[in-house]
């Protein structure tokens, strides 16, 4: 298989665990999720192409191409300018699926892009007139949670074939067990009771020093999962802020002398802004910036009235956890680069659901 826009490999690390694919080919723009992607996918480098998918030409035969264009262009918290290049980004997979002369394909991207008109376009270009006219498609909208990731993700993802359908990726979890299906994984069972346990008392805030070279350029790294387990020193009046917040609560429970001078005038808006996650639920949607608790629900679920509190953010290890990565994982980067990484990956729980029934498609003959 083939992934473009392969960031730090959550995609492949899913279609991998799968069992039957092997990844011959990447195309990641950012050299530092291009290296990250290589420490684990690549490790002499030969197949990642660090540079813009435009400069692509060298296209490999696969069996199938999978991959998720940057979203911003498409996210209800992007500016949605409908000039953005990043979304034409989408023509350039429908090239190199044409030109891989791939079975399948599975493209991945966030819950509005099935109300973008780019969606509408790929449909098109896998229509009878298109570019992929021999490509039946089949459009799923899926949460990580329901596949064992402890955070709720809704994701589109499009599974192009010519090869005939694939069964609908058979979910394991759900909000509430029963009927086959387990309960959605919480925080606590992952942070607390899973393979990795993250200490909630962190005081590190720097990544080892180390760096590695990755195709002729140095690039901070490797880490594993334990060296992102850090932290940032937040100002004091923040951590008062923090340590008022209870699990389930934001911005609009804090006492008004503890309210941001700018956020007094605005008694409405995103409720997730300084949120406390809980122990016992699966966390929002990460994103690049998690490490702000000021950015969305990312306060650590550690609070308890007199008790050890925690008042900070996720860790970026915490967060790696919370897509769905394991201590496999080998990440290269500065903090606000993996940072990123981690944000826009997909969960590989996810990815192994959908590996499962595109491996049954293309084996079934
Ligand atoms: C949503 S992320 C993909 C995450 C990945 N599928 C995963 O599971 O980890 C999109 C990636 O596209 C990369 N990208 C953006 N523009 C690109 C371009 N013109 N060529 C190649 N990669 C690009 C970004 O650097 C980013 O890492």
């Amino acid at each position: 298989m083939l992934d473009l826009f392969a960031g730090c490999g959550g995609m492949t690390r899913g279609f991998l665990d799968e069992g039957r694919f092997m990844g011959i080919g990447a195309v990641e723009v950012d050299r530092a999720a291009a290296a990250t992607y290589a420490a684990n996918f690549d490790p002499d480098g030969r197949h990642t192409f660090a540079g813009d998918i435009a400069g692509y030409t060298d296209v490999p035969r696969v069996d199938v191409v999978i991959g998720g264009p940057p979203c911003q262009g498409f996210s209800a918290l992007g500016k949605r300018d409908p000039a953005d290049v990043r979304n034409q980004l989408w023509r350039e997979f429908v090239r190199v699926v044409r030109e891989s002369d791939a079975r399948m394909f599975v493209f991945e991207n966030v819950d509005r892009f099935a109300k973008t008109p780019e969606f509408q376009l790929l449909l098109q270009a896998a229509s009878e007139e298109g570019e992929l006219a021999d490509f039946d498609t089949q459009v799923f909208r899926l949460n990580a949670a329901d596949y064992g990731t402890p955070q709720k993700r809704i994701r589109t993802i499009v599974v192009g074939s010519r090869v005939g359908p694939v069964d609908a990726p058979r979910q394991t979890h759900a909000r509430t067990s029963g009927e086959g299906l387990e309960q959605w994984v919480g925080l606590r069972q992952a942070f607390l009771e899973g393979p990795v346990v993250l200490d909630a008392q962190v005081r590190e805030t720097w990544l080892p020093e180390s760096v590695v070279d990755f195709q002729g350029h140095e690039v901070p790294g490797t880490f594993k999962l334990r060296d992102l387990h850090i932290t940032r020193n937040h100002d004091l009046i923040s951590e008062v802020r923090y340590a008022h917040i209870a699990p389930g609560q934001g911005r609009f429970d804090l006492p008004d002398d503890l309210q941001y001078p700018c956020w007094r005038r605005h008694t409405r808006g995103a409720g997730d802004v300084l949120g406390r996650l809980k122990w016992d639920e699966p966390a929002v949607t990460i994103r690049t910036e998690f490490f702000r608790p000021e950015k969305g629900r990312f306060l650590h679920p550690q609070w308890e009235n007199g008790g050890d509190q925690v008042n900070r953010a996720l860790t970026h290890a915490e967060a790696a956890v919370v897509q769905g990565f394991d201590e496999r994982h080998l990440w290269c980067g500065t903090k606000a680069e993996i940072a990123r990484q981690i944000g826009n990956a997909v969960p590989p729980p996810l990815a192994r659901a959908i590996a499962d029934v595109v491996a049954r498609r293309l084996t079934s003959g």
